[in-house]
């Protein structure tokens, strides 16, 4: 007798869980930038087309592939079509690899919640309040062990979370943190448009800036939108797939798509209006990745707001962020997690998730050292413990693909895997399976016709191969431009 593999206990439980892997770094510190910078309101414009021709029909693809074979993204390619068994392996990896960076950067995150914490009561005498924005980022990611530790913790906390199970630890938890998270966000959203000079930012996110199309052209814009929409949806990564795979047959699989994929652009919006408004008020230049998120806001808290004001925004802000990032990597672990239980569920072991979670979480600590150590691209050149992929291969006009182990690994899944998994998917469904492979799926839940499957077709086979080879394009010209 094969083990139970569990379910979600409701829809809404679901929903949550799902947004929850899509709102993540992404949204605060991929969108707002990248959204300002690529023409404003046309960016957006573009963002919404691509995620509802493309975003919506992977989505649904990975929800329907998971529901049909109730299993991870290995055990339904196979069951699917073998020879294509690969573009699950794919998944699986790009997972556990993008968890071996992602937690390391919740770490970080976690430092800046505590840090801020500890500053409210007391901000003169805290190293937060009162180091240079600079000073405070590079002397912690340069710290090899106190960086570990928070990493390490962060770590922990996604392991005792999805130890507890779909229903009850991701979807228990998620229904609590996802409405703190919207509470957070508004909250600092309001704040922020109380501050003179606000208004800049809005215009830097809501302006149509033509100067900048022209520079930058409609394609460029396109591709960075691509990208965008594609890692903020966590798609290609298996993990729609195996959340997917614990539905129950009631829930309408169109109409979800549809939810998260909006739900997850409605708070990458509303992360701009907390984010650029505020850089702008203080008169700090907007930038994107990293540099945005540890930098340039923690000046807007530590020396632009200041005080107590300024840590309690700080903890608040970060607090938020930290939501956003544990609700991703518990999505990314379940995904691993997923793939192993699966295994031993057909083989008629005991699944033992508890085990197999730490097992897992253990290998990410292990996974993750080179990018905890390498003071994310410092290198030993900058004062941190380990070499970067640059340092180690004696490469020298670094590139982007090796400057920092954590885009060594970034170029290997969003870059190159990733893209190709999701196009490969694309390319199952819509010409060699057939539409018919997901509709049946779709048409399953009781009183559901797919009338939109025509659509869907076109959208398989045409539009989302189409966008998907942009957007491999896009990621190896700026990994290796
Ligand atoms: N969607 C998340 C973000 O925007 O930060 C990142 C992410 C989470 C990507 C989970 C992939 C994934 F599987």
């Amino acid at each position: 007798m094969k083990e139970h593999r569990g379910n979600w206990g409701s829809n809404i439980g679901f929903i949550l869980a799902a947004v929850g892997s899509a709102v993540g770094l992404g949204n605060i510190w991929g969108f707002p930038y990248k959204m300002g910078a690529s023409g404003g309101g046309i960016f957006l414009l573009i963002y919404l087309i691509l995620a509802a021709l493309v975003g919506v029909t992977v989505l649904l693809g990975e929800l329907s592939l998971g529901r049909k074979y109730q299993m991870g993204p290995v055990g339904a390619y196979r069951q699917l079509c073998r020879k294509f068994t690969f573009l699950g392996y794919f998944s699986v990896f790009s997972g556990f690899l993008i968890m071996s960076f992602y937690s390391v950067l919740g770490g970080i995150v976690l430092k800046y919640v505590v840090g801020f914490a500890g500053a409210i009561f007391n901000p003169q005498d805290a190293d937060i309040m009162t180091m240079s924005s600079g000073d405070y980022f590079g002397t912690f990611v340069c710290a090899g062990p106190s960086m570990y530790v928070f990493f390490a913790i962060f770590m922990a906390a996604s392991v005792i979370i999805v130890s507890g199970g779909v229903a009850g630890g991701i979807e228990r938890f998620t229904k609590i943190a996802m409405p703190a998270l919207a509470v957070l966000l508004i909250a600092v959203i309001v704040y922020v448009a109380t501050l003179d000079g606000a208004a800049d930012g809005y215009r830097f996110m809501f302006g149509i800036h033509t100067d900048a199309i022209r520079e930058l052209g409609i394609w460029s814009i396109t591709k960075t939108a691509a990208g965008q929409m594609f890692f903020s949806l966590s798609l290609a990564m298996g993990i729609m797939l195996t959340y997917g795979s614990y539905l129950p047959k009631e829930t309408k699989l169109v109409k979800n798509s549809v939810i998260i994929a909006t739900a997850d652009t409605i708070v990458a919006v509303m992360a701009g209006m907390a984010v650029m408004p505020a850089v702008f008020a203080f008169g700090l230049e907007p930038g994107g990745g990293p540099g945005l998120l540890f930098v340039t806001l923690h000046s807007v808290f530590a020396d632009g707001m200041g005080g107590e004001i300024g840590a309690l925004m700080g903890f608040i802000f970060y607090g938020l962020v930290f939501i956003a990032a544990i609700t991703s990597s518990i999505s990314i672990l379940e995904g691993s997690v997923t793939f192993v239980m699966d295994i031993r569920r057909e083989k008629g072991m005991k699944m033992n998730r508890g085990r197999f979670t730490v097992i897992i979480g253990a290998l990410v600590l292990l996974f993750a050292i080179p990018v905890a150590f390498d003071g994310l691209g410092s290198g030993v050149g900058g004062g941190a413990i380990m070499k970067t992929p640059a340092e180690l291969f004696g490469i020298e006009n670094v590139k982007v693909w090796c400057d920092c182990w954590l885009d060594f690994y970034d170029v290997i899944t969003e870059g190159i895997l990733m893209p190709l998994g999701a196009f490969g998917m694309c390319i199952v469904i819509g010409w060699i399976v057939g539409i018919d492979s997901i509709k049946t799926e779709i048409e399953a839940t009781p009183g559901v016709k797919m009338n939109s499957a025509k659509w869907f077709d076109i959208c398989f086979k045409v539009i989302a191969p189409a966008v998907l080879i942009i957007v491999l394009i896009a990621q190896i010209t700026s990994f290796f431009g």
